[in-house]
C-alpha cells in the first residue's frame, strides 16, 4: 500500500517535471544558447545609440512576455568552405509580436524599422563591416519546453519550418531580459540612424558600431536563474512534495 502510494506520488512527479509544454506561459522568459553569452536586452543592443554590442561567443537568444511580444539576439559565424580564412559573421536584433496557431506553428513577426544587422565579411569588405536595417518573419513549425533530463533546467526546442530542430535553447531569466516591446526607431531618418544599404551611412567602421564593453548589462532588475539554484529549489520542491506524501499517508493510517 505505502509503497505502491509512493510509486503514484513519485510517477506524477516526474510526469510533471518532464512534461513538454507548447503554450505562451511555457516561452515565458529569456533563453539562450549553450554557449551563454548571447543574450537579449541592453547588454545587446543600445536602441539609443543604435550600438549592436558583439558577444565574446557566437550563438542566439530569445525572449517571450506573456502577452505576445519576443526579442531576439543572435551572434553567427559561417564557415567559408572555398576559404577557410573567410568566415562571415553576422549580429541580429529583432523584436515584435509572436503567435501560436492553434496547429502549434509559432510565427515572430518583427518591428520592421527596429531590426538591425552588423555583418563582418572580412575578405570582401575591406575590414569595414555593413551596418544595416534588418527585418525577417521567422516561423517554426513547433516548439517544446520542458526539463533537460541531463541539466536539470528547462530546455526550449524549437522545429524550423522543415521539422529540422534548431539548437535546443536553455532558460537564462525569468521574467525575460528584453528592450521596451514598442516601436523603438519608427521613423528615423537622420543623418546619424542606419540608413538603408546602397548609401554612404550604411557603411561604419567596426569599432565606431560594436563596443565590446557590457556597460549596459546591468540595467534590467531581471534575475539570472542560475543553473545551481534551479536545482536546488527543484530538489527542495521534491523534498517538500516527498514529505507531503509521507504526511498524508501517515494522516490516512490513523
Ligand atoms: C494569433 O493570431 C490570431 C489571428 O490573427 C489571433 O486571433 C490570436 O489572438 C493571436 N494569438 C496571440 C497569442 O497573439
Ligand atoms: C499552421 O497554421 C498556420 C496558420 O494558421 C499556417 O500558416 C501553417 O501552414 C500551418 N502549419 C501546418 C504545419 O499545418
Ligand atoms: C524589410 O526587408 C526587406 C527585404 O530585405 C526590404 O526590402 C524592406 O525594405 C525592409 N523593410 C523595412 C521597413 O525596413
Amino acid at each position: 500500500m505505502l509503497k505502491s502510494i509512493l510509486f503514484l506520488v513519485s510517477t506524477l512527479l516526474v510526469a510533471k517535471t518532464y512534461a513538454d509544454d507548447s503554450t505562451a506561459e511555457s516561452l515565458y522568459g529569456t533563453w539562450s544558447s549553450k554557449s551563454n553569452q548571447v543574450f537579449t536586452g541592453p547588454g545587446f543592443y543600445d536602441p539609443v545609440d543604435e550600438l549592436l554590442i558583439e558577444p565574446s561567443l557566437p550563438g542566439l537568444s530569445y525572449s517571450f512576455t506573456e502577452d505576445g511580444y519576443f526579442e531576439e539576439a543572435t551572434y553567427q559565424v559561417s564557415a567559408n568552405p572555398k576559404k577557410p580564412g573567410c568566415p562571415v559573421a553576422a549580429v541580429i536584433y529583432q523584436h515584435g509580436t509572436y503567435n501560436i496557431s492553434s496547429n502549434g506553428t509559432l510565427v515572430l513577426t518583427p518591428i520592421k524599422v527596429d531590426g538591425r544587422q552588423l555583418l563582418s565579411d572580412p575578405c570582401n569588405d575591406d575590414g569595414t563591416s555593413v551596418y544595416s536595417r534588418y527585418n525577417q518573419t521567422e516561423t517554426f513549425k513547433s516548439f517544446a519546453v520542458g526539463v533537460d533530463p541531463y541539466h536539470g533546467i528547462y530546455k526550449l526546442q524549437l522545429y524550423q519550418f522543415d521539422g529540422s530542430p534548431l539548437q535546443p535553447l536553455y532558460l537564462a531569466y525569468r521574467p525575460p531580459m528584453m528592450l521596451p516591446t514598442e516601436t523603438l526607431n519608427p521613423t528615423d531618418n537622420s543623418d546619424d540612424s542606419a540608413s538603408e544599404t546602397g548609401s554612404s551611412n550604411s557603411k561604419r567602421s567596426l569599432s565606431e558600431l560594436v563596443k565590446r564593453g557590457l556597460e549596459n548589462k546591468h540595467r534590467t532588475n531581471a534575475v539570472k536563474n542560475n543553473h545551481q539554484g534551479f536545482i536546488f529549489s527543484n530538489v527542495f520542491w521534491y523534498v517538500s512534495m516527498v514529505l507531503l506524501g509521507v504526511g498524508s499517508i501517515a494522516f490516512l493510517a490513523y
